[in-house]
């Protein structure tokens, strides 16, 4: 059976290119990650009049925290700042947001603002924004393999129940359905480990644009584009 692409449910988005954005100015790395962020809260706003209802966004890899000291500790500040100046706003706007990623190598100060805004939005009913901080797909499986072991160890559950429909259960995102298409800014085509279970089906596009210069409008645009996908799911064309 072959999908129509009238609709898109779930969209995910690698939002990379802050640090060339900045360099292009001749200003500081942060100076693109602080554009970056105010990007995020106008894609947010258009999901519901583009039909996202489920809009997954890359904020911080397990691997990002190679970069310098100073980088990481300056994304840290902007995600409290963040959290901190939208939450209001993303609840007034009918916004219910999560995380996924690893919450242990994050500081208690962050975390708990993070666990803030899931408590306030909570009943939203509006778009679902996820926001993947510390998240990497890799290390989201084994984390999940190793609750999922533990649940067999303590007999819950028969290792012959493990299948390709349980084994999401465990994963960070399994309230979410998986997304329909992920896309990447900045020009490189690669995953770079966001959400390798997930998007085993998902169609991909890669476009050139920075992310702090990434548009309601441009993303009004790759949607267009995504509806004239077909896909098949391993079918044949009907
Ligand atoms: C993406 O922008 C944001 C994060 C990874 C936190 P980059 O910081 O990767 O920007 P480039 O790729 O160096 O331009
Ligand atoms: C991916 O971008 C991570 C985020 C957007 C948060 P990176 O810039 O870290 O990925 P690589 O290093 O180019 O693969
Ligand atoms: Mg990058």
């Amino acid at each position: 059976m072959t999908q129509t692409t009238a609709g898109v449910n779930h969209v995910a988005i690698i939002m990379d290119g802050n640090g060339r954005w900045a360099q292009n100015r001749g200003r500081p790395r942060l100076v693109g990650h602080h554009a970056g962020a105010r990007r995020v809260k106008e894609i947010v706003r258009a999901c519901p009049d583009l039909g996202v209802k489920y809009l997954t966004i890359f904020a911080f890899s397990t691997e990002n925290w190679k970069r310098t000291q100073t980088e990481v500790a300056g994304l840290m500040r902007l995600f409290k700042r963040y959290i901190r100046r939208e939450a209001q706003s993303l609840f007034a706007e009918n916004a219910r947001v999560r995380f996924i990623g690893d919450r242990v190598r994050l500081e208690p100060a962050l975390v708990d603002l993070m666990d803030g805004l899931e408590l306030l939005t909570a009943e939203n009913t509006g778009t679902n924004l996820t926001i993947a901080l510390n998240y990497g797909g890799r290390d989201e499986v084994a984390r999940a393999a190793r609750r999922l072991a533990h649940d067999v160890e303590m007999g819950k559950l028969a290792p012959r129940k493990i299948t390709d429909q349980t084994f999401p259960r465990y994963l960070d995102t399994h309230v979410l359905p998986d997304p329909d298409l992920v896309i990447r800014t900045s020009g490189e085509a690669r995953i770079s480990n966001f959400l390798l279970w997930q998007s085993a089906y998902a169609e991909y596009q890669f476009i050139d644009t920075l992310w702090p210069d990434f548009t309601a409008e441009i993303f009004a645009q790759v949607l267009d584009r995504y509806s004239l996908r077909d896909r098949r799911f391993g079918a044949v064309p009907a």
